[in-house]
């Protein structure tokens, strides 16, 4: 089993409840954090990633999940993509703080947001025809168990994308390395006031298992078409699959 290891926690619930307080620590000023942190590009990334899903998304009448939503940012870029169209968009985060920052963002937005578990979600088989986690998925505390969910929960023929940090290669990825390694956590420790969240981010990332196994993985739960698109040097990446 693999999946995200916060320091301190030796086994996958005390990991899962370890990541929870960590963003709901940072809820606050997690979009601030973001946009600073990225130089706005994260708001490229998740309009790239909603695009790529234009012809889902404009079919209509189509049920839509967004797992590890956060305050939702993903999830409105779904929703501006989808526009004319009968589509119904849920976003699923397990942390409540993130949850109630992407509900106030939503006023008025025919959005549903719903605080769940993303291993174990409560929703019947077959029920998504499309499926996404933006930087999300690395924080769960089983992958393989995190792409079985999302398997079970796609109808036949359904797509999902998983839109993640990577680690660039060559020289732009020398430079990033060392302003994620040891300036991101410096600022994002100064701003959010809380120690952890912001040195675990890199961790996570060199914990990530690197495309070619994450495309392997997905192959074997049950995917097929898997595909990896770097974004921005591979600083992210969409992997897709259909079920
Ligand atoms: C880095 S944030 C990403 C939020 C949003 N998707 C975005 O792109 O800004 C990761 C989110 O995943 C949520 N998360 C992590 N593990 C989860 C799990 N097992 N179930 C549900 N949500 C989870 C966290 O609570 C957090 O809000």
């Amino acid at each position: 089993m693999s999946g995200a290891a916060p320091l301190g926690t030796s086994d996958s619930k005390a990991a899962a409840q370890a990541v929870r307080e960590m963003f709901t620590s940072i809820a606050p000023r997690y979009d601030l954090l973001n946009h600073l942190l990225s130089f706005n590009v994260d708001r490229l990334w998740w309009r790239r990633a909603a695009r790529s899903f234009s012809s889902i998304l404009s079919r209509g009448n189509i049920r839509v999940l967004d797992l590890c939503c956060g305050t939702g940012d993903m999830t409105f870029a779904l929703f501006r993509q989808a526009r004319m169209s009968q589509v119904r968009i849920l976003g699923v985060d397990f942390s409540h703080s993130m949850l109630r920052l992407a509900q106030n963002k939503s006023r008025g937005i025919a959005l549903c947001w719903i605080e769940a578990d993303a291993l174990t979600l409560p929703f019947a088989d077959g029920m998504f025809d499309l499926i996404t986690a933006a930087f999300g998925f690395r924080n769960l505390a089983d992958y393989d168990a995190g792409l079985r969910e999302i398997v079970r929960l796609l109808k036949p023929g359904g797509e999902c994308g998983i839109l993640d940090f990577g680690e660039p290669e060559g020289l732009v990825g020398r430079v990033y390395r060392v302003y994620f390694r040891h300036v991101l956590p410096v600022i994002g420790t100064m701003v959010s006031g809380v120690r952890g969240p912001y040195e675990y981010l890199p961790a996570s990332v060199e914990r990530f298992p690197p495309p070619p196994t994450m495309l392997e993985r997905m192959r074997h739960a049950g995917f097929r078409e898997v595909s990896w698109k770097p974004y921005t040097f591979g600083i992210a990446g969409l992997y897709r699959g259909h079920k």
